[in-house]
């Protein structure tokens, strides 16, 4: 599905260079729970901002499903986004004036999706997140567990191809924590596959493989056993 060769980025601000990203090769198969950890600046924000065509590389290739991403156009990016990634972020980066539906909706609203099928959608997926008896509150009137729950929602509510998760339990306790990592361990089930930036050892027990980033390279990478499915 990700096909990444020798990736560069730099960010260049008055003076100074930072080279967040130094020669990435990555390659994550169909179907694939990836995690990736390091300390933090060594780049994974930047990758993971790569992977999901919200930034570009300075140099190197990127293929995602069969696109060479650098040579679309932006809007062809954002279609092939669209339609085949969904985020979740450390922060939930919800949507402070819509209600959790109106959060959830969005994303169905940009595929020009009709009414009726988007609230099927809507309600299905807040029913299998267990937040469907909030959908009329703000994100504000939540705790974090379930904002954190509304966000995976608006997320797969498209049924994407690939979840990009940036440290999806950081502002969580343990025990909201392993309820996200146990949701999306059952998504990655059911045939989507999830890259997931982590500090976490918990969490990168999760994934079937550990990719460590230092300095804005790749520095090992290491199987887990799938004990994903244990837990
Ligand atoms: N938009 C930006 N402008 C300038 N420098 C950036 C920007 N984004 C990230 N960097 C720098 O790139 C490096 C990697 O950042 P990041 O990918 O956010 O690290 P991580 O997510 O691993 O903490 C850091 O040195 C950071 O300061
Ligand atoms: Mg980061």
């Amino acid at each position: 599905m990700i096909n990444i060769s020798n990736l560069k980025k730099s960010f260049r601000t008055e003076e100074v260079e930072t080279l967040a990203l130094n020669q990435v090769n990555l390659k994550v198969e169909d179907g694939e729970f990836v995690a990736i950890m390091g300390p933090s600046g060594c780049g994974k924000s930047t990758l993971l901002n790569i992977i999901g065509m919200l930034d570009s590389p300075t140099e190197g290739t990127y293929n995602f499903a069969g696109n060479e991403v650098s040579k679309l156009k932006e809007r062809q990016r954002t279609e092939l986004r669209k339609g085949n990634l969904g985020f979740v972020f450390q922060s939930f980066n919800l949507i402070d004036e819509l209600t959790v539906y109106e959060n959830v909706e969005l994303p169905l609203i940009y595929l020009k999706m009709g009414k009726a099928e988007r609230r099927e959608k809507v309600r299905s997926v807040l029913e299998r997140m267990k937040i469907a008896h909030r959908e009329k509150h703000f994100p504000q009137q939540l705790s974090g567990g379930q904002q954190q729950r509304v966000a995976i929602s608006r997320a797969v509510v498209t049924n994407p191809k690939l979840i990009l998760a940036d440290e999806p339990t950081g502002n969580l306790d343990s025990k909201n924590g392993i309820e996200v990592m146990n949701l999306l361990t059952e998504l990655n089930q059911e045939g989507t596959t999830i890259v997931m930036v982590t500090h976490s050892d918990r969490d990168s027990h999760y994934a079937h493989r550990v990719v460590n980033l230092f300095d804005g390279q790749i520095v090992t990478e290491s199987k887990n056993r799938a004990i994903g499915a244990m837990m």
